[in-house]
């Protein structure tokens, strides 16, 4: 009898504690799903429509903004949104990988996104120098994307 509650008490301690244990879990679990953030969930609209609706407005925008020096604060303000639309585009290509090459789409994306935040920072400082350098270096990004997924058409002009 003796020995038969040696073994049965830390038996049914332990599997307690693996009831609980398992309870908790679900429980956490469950408070975390709920706690999720909502998922991005692109617009469904196709790469040509998303590229022409996102990205040409603010592109030509810039060519004709950057091609001097901002004159005033109206200027320079007009370049960060527009570098800021790009930067945060970029980010949005992200959500849009293709089937195939996707760790290119992905290169290139970050690789936008990243001159567009130097951009942003140059015209915050308005830095003409360095805004043109990063301006230039963002739209190689786009141009290399544009190369190797659309067999090199839009390359375009900074
Ligand atoms: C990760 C890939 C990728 C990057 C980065 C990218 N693009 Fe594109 N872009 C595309 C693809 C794919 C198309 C072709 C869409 C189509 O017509 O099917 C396109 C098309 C375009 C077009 C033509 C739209 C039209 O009306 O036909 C413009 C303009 C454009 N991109 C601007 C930009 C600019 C500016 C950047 C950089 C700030 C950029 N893109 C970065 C993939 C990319």
């Amino acid at each position: 009898m003796r020995s038969l509650a040696v073994f049965a008490v830390p038996l049914a301690l332990a599997l307690g504690a693996l009831a609980f244990t398992s309870t908790d879990r679900a429980r956490a679990e469950e408070k975390a799903e709920k706690e999720k953030p909502p998922a991005l969930v692109p617009v469904d609209v196709n790469m040509h429509d998303f590229m022409e609706g996102m990205f040409q407005a603010p592109y030509r925008r810039l060519k004709v903004a950057l091609a001097a020096e901002p004159k005033d604060a109206a200027g320079w303000k007009a370049v960060r949104s527009d570098a800021l639309i790009l930067a945060e585009g970029s980010n949005l290509l992200l959500t849009r990988l293709p089937k195939a090459d996707a760790e290119l789409w992905s290169k290139h994306s970050v690789a936008s996104r990243d001159s567009g935040v130097q951009l942003l920072k140059a015209a915050k400082a308005k830095d003409y120098p360095t805004a043109r350098k990063a301006y230039e270096a963002m739209l190689g990004h786009c141009n290399a994307c544009h190369k190797k997924f659309e067999d090199g058409k839009h390359i375009l002009a900074p």
